[in-house]
């Protein structure tokens, strides 16, 4: 099954090259997961670089720090080539910035240049290095894109790559790693799956076999048509599926565990689920009360850790969107590879085990219960939910009663997506989810 293009299209609006505030908010981005750790998405709120911004040059900014990260080792090997040692600060910063627009997005090289000089001179500590930039974004301008069509296919990070082919072959991590360099599209779920086809077209979109909406990557999200009205959310496609598993009914409560920033909450709530929705974020759980009063959808909100709540009552369904490495969803967050190692895995599967065994002493007989993850590591899905059906008297694997695309389950009857299925369209998430029963 192949994404369907619909007739009418009303274009959105696209998000065009950045100015000079979009551009420094950038650099600060990228500076914030490079040189402190931290995640893009921990750096969107109102203490951090996007703040001053209106919404189209947020845009514009989280997109270029997001091109910049996810071709950064290409990036650098083009500029290591003009360099005789790499220059301080934000100097490297507004140079990869500057390479990022020209030989990724295609920005005019003059103004792409002009940028990477003016954030050089605008910071006190690189101000002398304004000279050298600008004869470097010379070079890049003229013997960049030469050099840029000369790097080899980019690879998966190491410590990802072994357990990728070790799983799906080299062929499958090659196309993952070259769908990891494209932007990805932006996918939307409908608040009202009835209503998909007509939003599609208004909102110029693919309506996908699995029923979310597909457009082009680059475009402001706040400005679409039905965002302020709550018509929709961003989430992505293969995202939508683990919680349309549990196959909720409504009026049914449902406990929706690790539940921030919501994208599956609002799928259980639309669906007419009555929904607990716990997470241990505080902040996160914020962003999900947002969600909940744009698309003027309902859920009780619980912060707490899961390890240490108890319910009052069993449940008929549970939902567990588990912390893991995200490694399925490296081409939405590019800059995971600059944050995570192999040392994070072990930590996150002991985790994920604890959360599973307690979550099933708060299943009912009779109930279900979806686990989830996005990530491209059996150890965290296949095998996690594998080694947990063998200590687990009771514990039973159902079969899901959704239409998937082909190949999507896998032999055990648990969803498999991997970013390299759809890959000509942009790919989609990887995760694994398996619905399990308890007798
Ligand atoms: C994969 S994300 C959840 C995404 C969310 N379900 C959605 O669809 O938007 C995992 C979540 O687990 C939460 N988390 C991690 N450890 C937790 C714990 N011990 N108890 C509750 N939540 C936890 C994190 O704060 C994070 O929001």
């Amino acid at each position: 099954m192949r994404p369907r293009r619909s007739d009418r299209r009303t274009e959105p609006r696209p998000v065009g090259p950045p100015g000079f505030a979009a551009r420094r908010a950038a650099a600060e981005l990228v500076e914030g997961v490079l040189r402190r750790n931290r995640r893009l998405s921990e750096q969107a709120g109102e203490d951090g670089p996007l703040a001053r911004l209106g919404p189209a040059d947020r845009a514009r900014a989280q997109a270029l720090a997001a091109t910049t990260l996810r071709h950064l080792p290409a990036i650098d090997r083009v500029l290591d080539a003009f360099l005789r040692r790499r220059p301080a600060g934000r100097a490297l910063t507004a140079l990869r910035l500057a390479a990022a627009e020209m030989l990724v997005d295609g920005v005019a090289p003059h103004a792409a240049a002009d940028a990477a000089v003016t954030l050089t001179r605008g910071h006190p500590k690189t101000r002398h290095l304004a000279p050298l930039v600008n004869a470097v974004s010379r070079r890049l301008a003229t013997e960049g894109p030469a050099r840029w069509a000369e790097i080899p296919p980019r690879r998966l990070p190491p410590w990802l790559e072994a357990p990728v082919i070790a799983a799906w072959g080299e062929a499958a991590a090659d196309t993952i790693a070259q769908v990891q360099g494209g932007r990805p599209p932006l996918d939307i779920t409908p608040k009202n799956p009835e209503a998909a086809e007509i939003l599609a077209e208004r909102l110029g979109g693919d309506l996908l076999p699995t029923g979310s909406l597909r457009l082009p990557g680059r475009v402001q999200v706040s400005a679409l048509p039905g965002y302020d009205e709550g018509e929709w959310w961003v989430q992505d496609a293969a995202a939508a599926l683990p919680a349309r598993m549990l196959g909720i009914r409504p009026g049914e409560p449902v406990l929706d565990l690790c539940a921030a920033p919501g994208g599956k909450t609002l799928q259980l709530a639309a669906a007419g689920g009555l929904v607990t929705a716990l997470d241990i974020s505080a902040p996160r759980l914020e962003r999900l009360r947002e969600n909940l009063a744009r698309t003027g959808l309902d859920a009780e909100i619980v912060v707490a850790d899961a390890l240490a709540w108890t319910p009052e009552q069993p449940w008929g369904a549970i939902l567990i969107d588990a912390p893991c490495s995200a490694t399925g969803t490296i081409r939405r967050h590019p800059d995971l590879p600059h944050l995570r190692n192999a040392g994070d895995i072990e930590p996150l599967v002991a985790l994920q085990a604890r959360l599973l065994d307690r979550a099933w002493e708060w299943l009912r007989p009779g109930g279900r219960l979806v686990y989830a993850v996005c990530s491209l590591i059996p150890a965290e899905g296949e095998e996690q939910v594998a080694a947990f059906l063998r200590r687990t008297p009771g514990a039973q694997r159902l079969r899901p009663d959704i239409a998937l695309p082909e190949g999507w389950l896998d032999s055990e009857g648990a969803l498999r997506t991997r970013p390299d299925f759809w890959a000509e369209t942009g790919g989609v998430d990887g995760f694994h989810a398996a619905l399990i029963g308890k007798a």
